[in-house]
């Protein structure tokens, strides 16, 4: 098989990624009754992380770990990365000694250069425009929740950041309506409103925005790196607060989902993660999951699944 990457959720077909999330519920399953399923002994992933993590990192290398392989932590201050070495260099030599490699940056190029020069596959663990790890885990948590989600709708409350690009993407790949409900100047990138524009609206007032919604999803008002903008953010995006009484709106059996860390008291209310709808520390564990079904399907070809 030729190699594969996982920059965006477009890299992999619907069925693909249909597939994916069944096999992360089964991985679920499989860790809560403590079996143990080493795949990848004598495997290495190496971890690039130019911005901060908790999950991130805490799923890849457990998840590793579990799989009977090694995750090495490479950050930019102990790295030749910080250095100035070139990305084409970095990727060629770090690609020659392990065998799968997670990158979190900033310019989704980054991670583009990455792989073109790359001889495993790369994984996208957050860029400035996508976050794709993170929806394996959310489109999960609301099929384990909710069953299937095409034709359903899904609200986005809040930036039209990378993790809106994101599931702007999940909107067309897994079949279901995205509204965005977003500030003026804060709107999600055009062109990929231009292009999922069979499946993502935008929609100027919230409440109508959450009418009879499935499943709503937010995010922080200003993401990492934007943390000079996070005084004019908080202004902008006040009316934008997703409360219980916002998801009293949407369809009865709702669901809530952030993808972490949150901020009580601005993008969601001091309440909103204790009530019942919430379903954000599922959520959370699933990027375990998701991870560890992302880097077998990933490594297929070079791991014995079992029969
Ligand atoms: N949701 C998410 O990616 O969390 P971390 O920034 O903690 O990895
Ligand atoms: N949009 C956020 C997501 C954090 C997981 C950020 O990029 O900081």
């Amino acid at each position: 098989m030729s190699l594969r990457h996982f920059l965006t959720l477009s890299d992999l077909t619907k069925q693909e990624l249909e597939n994916l999330i069944k096999r992360a519920s089964e991985l679920r399953k499989m860790q809560h009754a403590g079996e143990i399923y080493q795949p990848f002994v004598g495997r290495t992933l190496g971890m690039i992380f130019e911005k901060s993590s908790t999950r991130t990192r805490i799923s890849f290398e457990t998840g590793m770990g579990q799989f009977g392989g090694n995750a090495i932590f490479l950050s930019p201050n102990d790295t030749q990365l910080g250095r100035g070495e070139p990305l084409e260099d970095s990727a060629r030599v770090i690609s020659s000694m392990v065998d799968i490699i997670m990158i979190r940056t900033f310019g989704h190029e980054k991670v583009e250069t990455f792989a073109e020069y790359s001889s495993v596959p790369i994984i996208n663990a957050l860029t400035d425009e996508y976050h794709p790890c993170q929806l394996l885990a959310d489109m999960q948590t609301y099929y384990e929740h909710r069953g299937s989600i095409e034709n359903k709708i899904v609200t986005w409350v809040g930036d039209g950041n990378n993790m809106c690009s994101s599931f702007m993407q999940a909107a067309n790949q897994f079949g279901f309506e995205l509204r965005v409900a977003a500030p003026y100047g804060f709107e999600p990138d055009p062109k990929l409103m231009e292009r999922f524009s069979h499946c993502v609206s935008l929609v100027e007032n919230v409440q109508d925005a959450a009418k009879d919604s499935n499943l709503i999803v937010t995010d922080v008002w200003a993401s990492m790196g934007q943390e000079s903008e996070q005084n004019t953010r908080a202004r902008r995006f006040a009316p934008y607060q997703v409360t219980p009484s916002l998801l009293d709106k949407a369809d009865p059996e709702v669901v809530f989902m952030h993808c972490l860390p949150a901020h009580r008291g601005e993008e969601i209310s001091h309440d909103m993660l204790n009530d019942p709808r919430s379903v954000v520390w599922d959520e959370a564990e699933n990027r375990l999951h998701a991870q560890k079904a992302l880097m077998e399907f990933l490594l297929k070809d070079k791991i014995k699944l079992p029969a």
